[in-house]
């Protein structure tokens, strides 16, 4: 009988270790040694009360798993516990992923908080740049990674290898690199050195560079050739499509069969335009507020258009059959230059009922780029709070310049920018520029306190026409100036408060805009640690202003851009 109670106890134990975490729980007192101990380690310095940290939570033990039998360790740390470690490590956010080689060389970890990313993004800093292959590790490095590059070059050739070399020093959080100077090895591979070739898991399996070892070159044939022909636009991919200089075209489709059935149709349509547009396929379940961004209906799917992603103009598809010569046609089409790009626009109103002039998209062109006309923009969304707390001192500004000499000259205007696509690319609400008469290509941002008299000084200093407001209307009419001074006692009075608030929603949209752009981030995570409740209005502002710079312009709200 003892013997079965102990086994079962034993048994019982070792089930309770089968199912313990992978990830390291580490305190003040284990963080260092065991960081020092380990050659390579990812830190996760997290708050219980954060949402994106349990996001995180189920992945981050699915690459603890996987990582695990490659020696690499992944640990956490609970800043609300272990406060003074985090500060010394300037965690500012949660989650804050960084690695560490020792205590001395720590990096931010970049990438999407997925374990495919993390798993993938941890074994390349793992291998030194560039592993030096031998016919018998080659075939294995191949199926390392879902790209990976290798050059073939000769022993004794030093310029190339030292090219190569530094283009992967460069290049090493994004690619796997591998090299051989074995001639057979080469040969086999069908290639003469020098040569490069790029392998991967997907569309024609490799790729061949045969040019000179140039790095400029290099680099654009491995992003040429490690794009797939018909991709998938996600987190983990949006920013670099945004940022890869060429159009890309969605395929919107809701379940993965039609998604991957709709890559098939269209695939010799991204053949024929490779390298020219790029061509990728997206989930409409998770992401379909994204089809409104790109002034396709959020609800009728598959769907189909093309964003400019430099200009950010957008061609949605008319309908939702996607052949591949309807398709073709309306490609064909763009790229011949005989499609406008669609604009969306809330209609003119017919009158303006304020003092400020209220510009849609489509009066854009007449209001703001009016040439004999210093213009100041406020680019707002209706659900920004700063914004809301702007609009009685703008209002204020603007009755500055209706009087009758003034009025040819100067307008105060504001546009909604998550109702009409604009041409300026927005990093947070409210933005606020000014179109100078004569200069309208050079448009000036305002940066300083939002108070009636430094707006009013702002137009006066950079506008073509130094109209200035403020003493125009003291010179004018007492009882207005008395009104005014009173309101600017108030206003100085609130001022300082209202800078910090306001310095602070910058610095949380900056920071929110900075990791929506890396594509590795949300904003929501920008919270500074120690003042979670004061924050939290701050940021769920940035977080609005990032997911509109993330998706360009904003139509869905924060939610969606969340995600990608
Ligand atoms: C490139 O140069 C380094 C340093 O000299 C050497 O270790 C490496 O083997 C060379 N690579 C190849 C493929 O020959």
């Amino acid at each position: 009988m003892r013997t079965f109670v102990s086994l079962a106890a034993a048994s019982i134990a070792l089930a309770g270790l089968a199912s313990a975490s992978d990830v390291h729980d580490l305190k003040a007192d284990t963080f260092k040694d065991f960081v020092s101990e380990h050659d390579l380690v990812l830190a996760e310095f997290f708050a219980p009360w954060c949402g994106h940290c349990k996001a995180l939570a189920p992945e981050y033990e699915e690459a603890a798993t996987t990582l695990k039998e490659k020696n690499i360790p992944l640990v956490k740390v609970d800043c609300t516990a272990e406060g003074d470690l985090c500060k010394e490590y300037g965690v500012e956010g949660y989650p804050t992923l960084k690695t560490f080689r020792g205590l001395d060389n720590i990096k931010p970890y970049p990438g999407a908080r997925k374990a495919p990313a993390i798993i993938s993004y941890l074994t390349k800093q793992q291998l030194p740049a560039v592993s030096l292959l031998t016919s018998d590790t080659l075939e294995e490095f191949k199926t390392t990674d879902k790209v990976v590059v290798v050059a073939y070059i000769s022993a004794d050739d030093k310029v190339s290898n030292q090219s190569y070399t530094a283009l992967a020093e460069s290049l090493r959080d994004e690619y796997i690199f591998g090299a051989s100077n074995d001639a057979a090895v080469a040969k086999a591979e069908g290639v003469k050195q020098p040569a490069l070739v790029l392998y991967k898991d997907f569309d024609e399996g490799k790729a061949t560079f045969d040019k000179k070892f140039e790095e400029e070159a290099i680099t654009k044939f491995i992003k040429t050739a490690s794009t797939p022909l018909v991709g998938e636009v996600g987190p983990e991919t949006y920013a670099s499509y945004m940022g890869a200089g060429i159009p890309l075209a969605y395929i919107f489709a809701e379940t993965p069969e039609e998604r991957t059935s709709l890559a098939e149709t269209l695939r010799p349509v991204a053949e024929k335009y490779k390298g020219q547009i790029n061509f990728a396929t997206i989930d409409a379940k998770a992401f379909g507020a994204h089809a409104g961004n790109l002034n396709l209906p959020t609800d009728k799917f598959p769907a189909f258009a093309i964003q400019e992603t430099v200009k950010n103009e957008k061609y949605p598809f008319e309908g939702t059959s996607l052949t591949e010569k309807k398709i073709g046609a309306f490609v064909k089409d763009f790229v011949g230059g005989k499609i406008s790009p669609s604009i969306k626009s809330e209609p003119i109103p017919e009158k303006q009922d304020t003092a400020v002039t209220v510009v849609v998209a489509h009066s854009y062109k007449d209001i703001v780029m009016d040439d004999s006309k210093d213009v100041l923009v406020e680019f707002y969304a209706p659900w920004c709070g700063h914004c809301k707390a702007l609009a009685p001192t703008y209002e204020k500004l603007a009755e500055l310049y209706t009087s009758k000499d003034f009025a040819s000259k100067v307008t105060v205007a504001k546009i909604d920018a998550t109702q009409n696509d604009v041409p300026e690319e927005i990093a947070g609400f409210p933005t606020i520029k000014l179109f100078p008469a004569g200069a309208k290509d050079a448009p000036i941002d305002y940066s300083g306190s939002r108070t009636f008299e430094d707006l009013a000084a702002f137009i006066r200093d950079n506008g073509k026409h130094g109209v200035d407001g403020l003493s125009a209307q003291k010179d004018g009419d007492v009882e207005m100036e008395d009104v005014s001074s009173a309101a600017s006692d108030t206003l100085a009075k609130a001022a300082p408060a209202a800078t910090t608030a306001t310095d602070s929603a910058k610095s949380g949209a900056t920071t929110a805009t900075d990791s929506a752009k890396s594509g590795a981030s949300t904003a929501k995570d920008s919270a500074k640690s120690g003042v979670k409740e004061a924050v939290k209005s701050v940021v769920s502002e940035a977080a609005a202003a990032a997911g509109t710079v993330f998706a360009d312009t904003d139509s869905g709200g924060p939610q969606e851009h969340d995600e990608l």
